[in-house]
């Protein structure tokens, strides 16, 4: 199973696209999360990609690119991946279809409205691993404190007010003409991402399994 999670900024890709990989037995690869460990690690990769993420544009395609080739080509990948937050423009697109190991057989497009968007990334708070919470409809067990390691809960640099709604325009412009790239080849599965996280993964389950 090769499958990419297509959707805007707090739409839940993160979220689904672990229990989903849970499910399937495949490993999950988020751009955001292994650029989130080169910044903490302080790589040049890091360095580089820092001040970007943290204005809500895209990291350059090169360094990206990069990375992720590499990381589907290693050995837990070769029965498939589900990507999370990559591809993000055609140009990455095309890079993922040109890898060896690239051959995508899904991608599942989660759609959530604007508002609902904002409310989602407002509350959201993720400690240094990753793990994510809501503050109304994912709160941890203790306020502020990481249930699975213990560790302080944050907000995201990128998840200011202003930030988001640039992110959300990057959304639009960079990302979005990947609805159709991929609906040309009849390979999207519109998910409606509202509701319980439980409600979700399920629906998308039921889609990938059809
Ligand atoms: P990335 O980390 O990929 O961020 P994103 O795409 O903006 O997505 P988010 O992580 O904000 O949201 P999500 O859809 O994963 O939602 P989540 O599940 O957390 O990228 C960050 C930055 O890295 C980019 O801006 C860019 O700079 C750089 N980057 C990454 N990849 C790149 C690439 N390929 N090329 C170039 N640059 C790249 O959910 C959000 C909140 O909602 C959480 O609090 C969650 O608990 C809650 N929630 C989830 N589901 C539900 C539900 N059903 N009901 C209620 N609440 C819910």
């Amino acid at each position: 199973m090769r499958l990419i999670f297509l959707g805007p900024p707090g739409s839940g890709k993160g979220t689904q696209s672990k229990l989903v990989a849970a499910a399937v037995g495949v490993p999950h690869i988020s751009t955001g999360d292994m650029l989130r460990t080169h910044i903490a690690a302080d790589t040049d990769l890091g360095r580089k990609a820092a001040d970007l993420m943290q204005a809500g544009d895209l990291v350059p395609d090169d360094l990206v690119i990069a990375m992720l080739t590499d990381r589907i080509a290693a050995e837990d990948a070769g029965d498939g991946f589900i990507l999370d937050g990559f591809p993000r423009n055609l140009a990455q697109a095309r890079a993922l279809d040109e890898s060896p190991a690239g051959t995508v057989d899904r991608v599942a497009l989660l759609l959530v409205d604007e508002d609902e968007i904002v409310r989602r990334i407002a509350g959201r708070r993720c400690c240094s691993q990753g793990h994510t919470y809501h503050l109304d409809d994912r709160p941890p067990a203790r306020p502020g404190v990481c249930d699975l390691d213990g560790e302080r809960l944050e907000q995201r640099p990128d998840d200011s007010e202003e930030v988001i709604r640039k992110r959300l325009a990057v959304y639009r412009r960079e990302t979005e003409p990947l609805i159709d790239f991929y609906a040309e080849r009849g390979l999207i599965l519109e998910i409606k991402a509202l509701g319980s996280v439980e409600h979700i993964t399920q629906q998308i389950l039921e889609a990938v399994r059809a």
